[in-house]
C-alpha cells in the first residue's frame, strides 16, 4: 500500500472536482461485480459521459508524468479511471475487486493487479469516507489530501466507511501491472527508490550505482510479463 502525494496539485484537484460535480451522476452499481452490488451505495459518473472523458485524460496524463506511480505500479494497462461521490449515508461495504475487468467500449480486458483511489476532496470537508484496506499488516484507514493517490493490491478486502457529513468525490481505477506478483513488484520499487537516492548522492555513472541499476533492470526483465 502506498500513498503518492501531489499527483494533482490541490488547485488542479479542486478544478477537476468542480467540473465533475456539475455533470449528471448515476447509481454507482453500474460498475459493480455481482457480489458487490448489495454493499454499494454511492453515485458514479457514467463511463460514456463527456465530463468523464475529459477528466480521464487529465488524470491519465498526471499519472504518466508521476515517476513514483510509474515505479510503484509498473503499469501494463490502466483501465480508464472512473469517478464516484459519497454523500451522507453513502458507503461501500467490504468487498474484493473483480479479478478481470472488461472495457465495453473497446473490448479490452485486464487482470486487476492494483487498485487506486485519487482523492479529490480535502479531508476537512467531509466526515467518514475513509478507504479501509485489510492488508497483511492489519487493517489501515486512509483519508488522503486532495490530489493524493492511494495505490493498493487488488487482492485485498477493502471498503469505504459511510460518509456522515459533507461529500467525498474521488477518482478510482484498476490496472494490470507488468509484474503481477505483489511482493516482487514491491521489492522492485524499494530497489528503484534506493538506486535513485544513491544515484543522486554518487552520480549515475558511479560503478556501484551502475551495478545496482543493471540489477534492477535485469530483475524487471526476469519478472515482467508483457
Ligand atoms: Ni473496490
Amino acid at each position: 500500500m502506498l500513498h503518492i502525494p501531489d499527483v494533482l496539485t490541490s488547485e488542479e484537484a479542486a478544478q477537476l472536482r468542480d467540473r465533475l460535480v456539475a455533470a449528471q451522476w448515476v447509481d454507482g452499481n453500474a460498475t459493480s461485480g455481482a457480489g458487490a452490488a448489495e454493499a454499494k451505495r454511492n453515485r458514479q459518473l457514467p463511463e460514456d459521459a463527456p465530463a468523464t472523458h475529459a477528466a480521464q485524460q487529465s488524470v491519465s496524463r498526471a499519472l504518466m508524468n508521476n515517476a513514483t506511480f510509474l515505479s510503484a505500479a509498473l503499469p501494463h494497462t490502466i483501465f480508464p479511471p472512473l469517478f464516484n461521490r459519497y454523500g451522507p449515508g453513502e458507503t461501500f461495504g467490504l468487498h474484493v475487486d473483480n479479478a478481470i475487468r472488461y472495457h465495453a467500449a473497446t473490448g479490452a480486458r485486464i487482470r486487476t493487479d492494483l487498485s487506486a483511489t485519487l482523492f479529490l476532496t480535502p479531508p476537512d470537508e467531509y466526515e467518514g469516507g475513509e478507504l479501509i484496506v485489510e492488508g497483511n499488516s492489519g487493517t489501515q484507514r486512509h483519508k488522503l489530501p486532495a490530489g493524493s493517490l492511494l495505490l493498493y493490491p487488488s487482492t485485498t478486502l477493502h471498503r469505504v466507511a459511510e460518509v456522515t457529513r459533507g461529500e467525498r468525490v474521488s477518482c478510482f481505477m484498476w490496472l494490470q501491472s507488468l509484474v503481477a506478483d505483489n511482493a516482487a513488484r514491491e521489492m522492485l520499487f524499494d530497489l528503484d527508490q534506493s538506486v535513485q537516492t544513491l544515484s543522486t548522492d554518487r552520480g549515475a555513472i558511479d560503478a556501484e550505482v551502475l551495478k545496482l541499476t543493471q540489477l534492477y533492470h535485469n530483475l524487471v526483465r526476469r519478472w515482467a510479463q508483457s
